[in-house]
């Protein structure tokens, strides 16, 4: 594998819009989990807003991993949205690297925001919890439609819908910035029962069980 950087996306990224919403509607078809659409045109928007994060291969040019950020009431909350590493440089810390970036770019821009996600995605728990997040119920998400319709186009609208946006299977995690400037005594313990990623992967197969008690088998990712 070539050297890669990992920045702040620009208009000179333009030209690797097509091939980054590519790989996220096959990675999307692969996982069996549909996608919220994106275009090129939307990711062109993030990066000459200065709020995509990139990672090129040294060598090439070419996309290596993507991510970009988006606000929701008024700024309260951010999200790190429509991560993406290129297959051929999976497993070596790329997501990680360019989830650090868009953190770093979040925090810097939106000082005082909560920074969220909704994933199935245990590598995506694991480096969300590596940076400060915590699991949260969706009450304390955005309640924000335009924040939900992100879900529409997956395949597992209907829990979402059925169980009023209460559960699905993804997982909410949030970083609070107002939580880490609390002491230890003063946080709120009501999670504390997931500490690593073996317990975030029993509570997806309980999930999974609990809301898709006929779903084929070897479908999970
Ligand atoms: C998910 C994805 C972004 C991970 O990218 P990656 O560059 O391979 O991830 P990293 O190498 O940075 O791994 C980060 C951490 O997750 C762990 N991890 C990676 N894949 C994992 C998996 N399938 N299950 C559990 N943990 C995993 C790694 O071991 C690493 O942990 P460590 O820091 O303790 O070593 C990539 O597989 C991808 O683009 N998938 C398709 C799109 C997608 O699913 N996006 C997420 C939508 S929420």
């Amino acid at each position: 594998m070539n050297s890669y950087t990992v920045q702040v996306a620009s208009q000179e990224h333009f030209d690797l819009a097509e091939s980054i919403c590519h790989e996220m509607a096959e990675s999307a078809k692969a996982r069996g989990t549909g996608i919220a659409k994106r275009t090129p045109e939307y990711l062109r928007e993030k990066m000459s807003e200065g709020k995509a994060i990139i990672a090129t291969d040294d060598v090439d040019g070419s996309f290596v991993g993507f991510c970009y950020i988006e606000t929701w009431q008024h700024g309260n909350f951010v999200a790190n949205s429509g991560l993406i590493v290129n297959p051929s440089y999976r497993q070596y810390g790329v997501a990680k690297a360019v989830k650090a970036k868009a953190f770093e770019l979040s925090r810097e821009r939106y000082p005082e925001a909560k920074i969220i996600g909704i994933t199935t995605s245990l590598a995506v728990m694991k480096i969300n919890s590596d940076l400060g997040y915590e699991p949260t119920t969706f009450s304390e998400l955005p309640v924000d439609d335009n924040f939900w319709k992100g879900c529409q186009s997956c395949v597992n609208y209907d829990i979402l819908t059925r169980t009023e946006r209460k559960i699905c299977l993804c997982t909410g995690m949030i970083f609070d910035p107002n939580e880490v400037k609390k002491t230890d005594e003063e946080k709120d313990e009501k999670w504390i029962f997931l500490k690593n990623m073996a317990d975030f992967s029993q509570l997806k197969k309980f999930k999974e069980k609990l809301l898709m008690p006929f779903k084929p088998k070897g479908k999970s990712k």
